[in-house]
């Protein structure tokens, strides 16, 4: 696709641009599931993570909160730690682990590494505030974004060894042959003996999974239609966010959850600044979300096949969740 056909582009940028219209003009209709998180989007989210039906977030802080200390200890292996964490989020699980590593070694550095500079800003400014100890030194970068090229965290000094945190379910999101791609890039921008924290949602009975995707107040609805807004706002697109309905389907043949939008009747819709126009039938779906959930020792499978040694798995009592240490080899 030639640049000249992106031109009118509002705000959003040339790949979100270009990742729209092949979503959009392909059979059945996708959308990237990172569109979600513009501002509306992120405090959506972090919403959902609060929602009774919405088990994974407190699962895997209940499992940090048990374990920290000893993740910490396991991770560092006699040398000091800092700390990286792709995806600054809210940080809120990384404070268990950061607190252990301070009263572990007395100081720790810790690098978030998000697209988003103001989440980056938010989250230095809080942690910095709340646990004295602590040299936040954000890096902002896109980590989904590599094909294949090697993650440059930069180097460790003083004989430290890096722990990096890729909790939070987020490796979910991510289609196997491209988790697979995103945790060798990981290894490959790392030390020998350096450490992977990885938080995997673990597969159960189908009427949880379900619930925690499509919850009785309706906020990861609105999370899934706010897709459309979005697009409205930033590609001058004309969906009426309420002609779609959320659908959650539990696909047990490929292990995750999906997210869709349907089209309640046959419609039309443009994106101006795509110079765009996309027929729906009535019924019709765009495929939004994919959420993985692994199976036990998958995890461990894909941290040995991604170059680092599975060294230890931490879970919870319904075996729901599952958080665990690799160290490069
Ligand atoms: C960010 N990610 C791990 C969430 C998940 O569970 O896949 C995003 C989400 N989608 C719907 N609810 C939450």
């Amino acid at each position: 696709m030639s640049t000249a056909s992106l031109a009118p582009v509002l705000e959003i940028d040339q790949r979100a641009a270009a990742a729209v219209r092949a979503g959009l003009t392909s059979r059945p209709k996708r959308l990237p599931a990172w569109l979600f998180y513009d501002q509306a989007g992120s405090r959506l989210f972090e919403t959902i993570t609060e929602l009774p039906e919405y088990y994974l977030t407190r699962t895997e802080r209940g499992i940090l909160a048990a374990n920290a200390g000893e993740m910490v200890a396991r991770a560092a292996d006699g040398a000091r730690l800092r700390i990286t964490e792709l995806g600054a989020g809210s940080a809120d699980k990384t404070r268990l682990l950061l607190r252990a590593a301070v009263e572990r070694q007395g100081t720790v550095l810790y690098e978030p590494v998000d697209v988003s500079a103001s989440a980056l800003d938010g989250a230095k400014q809080r942690i910095e505030r709340e646990i004295a100890g602590v040299t936040v030194t954000p890096r902002a970068m896109d980590y989904t974004d590599g094909d294949g090229r090697r993650f440059d965290l930069g180097a460790s000094d003083g004989g430290e060894r890096r722990l990096v945190l890729y909790i939070g379910s987020s490796i979910g999101n991510f289609e196997p042959g491209e988790a697979l791609r995103l945790v060798r890039r990981v290894r490959a921008g790392l030390e020998t003996g350096d450490g992977l924290l990885l938080g995997v949602d673990l597969v159960k009975d189908e009427a949880t999974l379900v619930a925690a995707y499509d919850d009785a107040a309706g906020v990861t609805a609105a999370f899934n239609r706010n897709v459309l807004i979005r697009l409205n706002r930033e590609l001058d697109a004309d969906f009426g966010a309420e002609a779609f309905a959320h659908r959650a389907v539990w696909n047990a043949r490929e292990s995750r959850m999906e997210m869709h939008l349907v089209s309640r009747i046959a419609q039309q819709v443009s994106a101006g600044a795509l110079d765009l126009t996309v027929e729906f039938a009535a019924g019709e779906t765009i495929h939004t979300e994919n959420s993985y959930k692994y199976a036990p020792g998958q995890a461990e499978a894909l941290l040995a096949e991604a170059g680092f040694r599975a060294e230890a798995t931490w879970t919870d009592a319904r075996g729901w969740f599952a958080v665990c240490l690799g160290r490069a080899e």
